[in-house]
């Protein structure tokens, strides 16, 4: 495995490697969630690289990129068998002096995640085009963990017409359901135990949808009693939309539909989604 922080490095590594090159971008603290999708570029590609890189510009002021977990030694022991190439840059490496280029994707981010953390994928789809430019994939890998992410990926892949082909991974949990996130190292025993109300209130949707119901908001305010009940739960948004437009959907859902949310526990703020179709 060979790991550089350098752009030169990694054009030059790449420039040797079998194709096709499967990659993933990561801002490292490594679960199995991650691992997930490097098996998977691992299965489908002759090479791999994994990226870890904490993107400043993606984090709002009141957010949490100091705090943000960082272990670079143990993720890379976790990438050893799987990966052939890490890209490992400094903050001035990928932002130097006097950087100034902005992607604003549009519509799209105005909701959700978007409308929660604006500025947020202006800095995501900023820093994945450059690493797609850098790294040069046939394919990238992204979780449906972030499917908002996943759809802004995508739509901004077609819109500039980036020769890549975008692979959505799906969501990885822990036994008791709670979606692997590098941020759940950051919750209390009691708030890691409330946090399974999100898994919960998913599969609450899903039961109701699957018995026939297709009214959102009668779907949105069952999801919200059940959440309300773990009093360390602070609710941003419970979404019912389409997953590639976002388009809430206010009255009838339609499959396929994402069901989507973000829950605050103290400081944490978690999100997770699954799709009814
Ligand atoms: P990060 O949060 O480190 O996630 C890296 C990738 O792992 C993303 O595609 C995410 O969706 C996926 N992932 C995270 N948890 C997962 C889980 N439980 N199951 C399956 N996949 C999971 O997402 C980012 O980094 C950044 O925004 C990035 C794309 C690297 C740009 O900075």
């Amino acid at each position: 495995m060979q790991v550089s922080e350098k752009i030169t490095d990694i054009r030059e590594i790449r420039s040797k490697l079998k194709e096709p090159v499967g990659f993933v971008p990561t801002m490292g603290y490594l679960h199995e969630g991650h691992l997930s999708l490097v098996r998977q570029a691992r299965e489908e590609n002759e090479s791999v690289i994994v990226s870890i890189f904490v993107n400043p510009a993606q984090f709002g002021p009141r957010e949490d990129f100091r705090n943000y977990p960082r272990d670079t030694e143990r993720d890379l022991a976790m990438l050893e068998p799987l990966t052939d190439v890490v890209f490992i840059p400094s903050g001035e490496e990928i932002y130097p002096e006097g950087y100034d280029t902005w992607i604003l994707p549009g519509d799209i981010t105005e909701r959700l995640e978007g409308a929660a953390r604006p500025g947020h994928f202006r800095g995501v789809a900023t820093v994945v085009i450059k690493l797609f430019n850098i790294v040069q994939p046939n394919r990238a890998y992204f979780g449906q963990k972030d499917a908002q992410q996943l759809a802004v990926i995508e739509k901004l892949v077609a819109d500039l017409n980036m020769n890549l082909e975008i692979v959505a991974c799906p969501i990885l949990r822990e036994p008791d359901g709670l979606a692997m996130s590098s941020r759940n190292t950051l919750l209390s025993s009691e708030q890691r135990q409330a946090a399974t109300v999100l898994y919960r209130s998913l599969e609450r949707a899903r039961e109701l949808w699957t018995r026939g119901e297709n009214n959102a908001g009668k779907i949105r305010l069952e999801m919200t009693e059940l959440i309300e009940r773990e009093p360390s739960a602070d609710i941003s948004y419970i979404s019912i939309a389409h997953p590639g437009t976002l388009k809430e959907m206010l009255h009838r859902v339609k499959s396929p539909a994402l069901v989507s949310l973000a829950v605050k526990f103290g400081r944490t703020r978690l999100i997770d989604n699954t799709i009814l179709e």
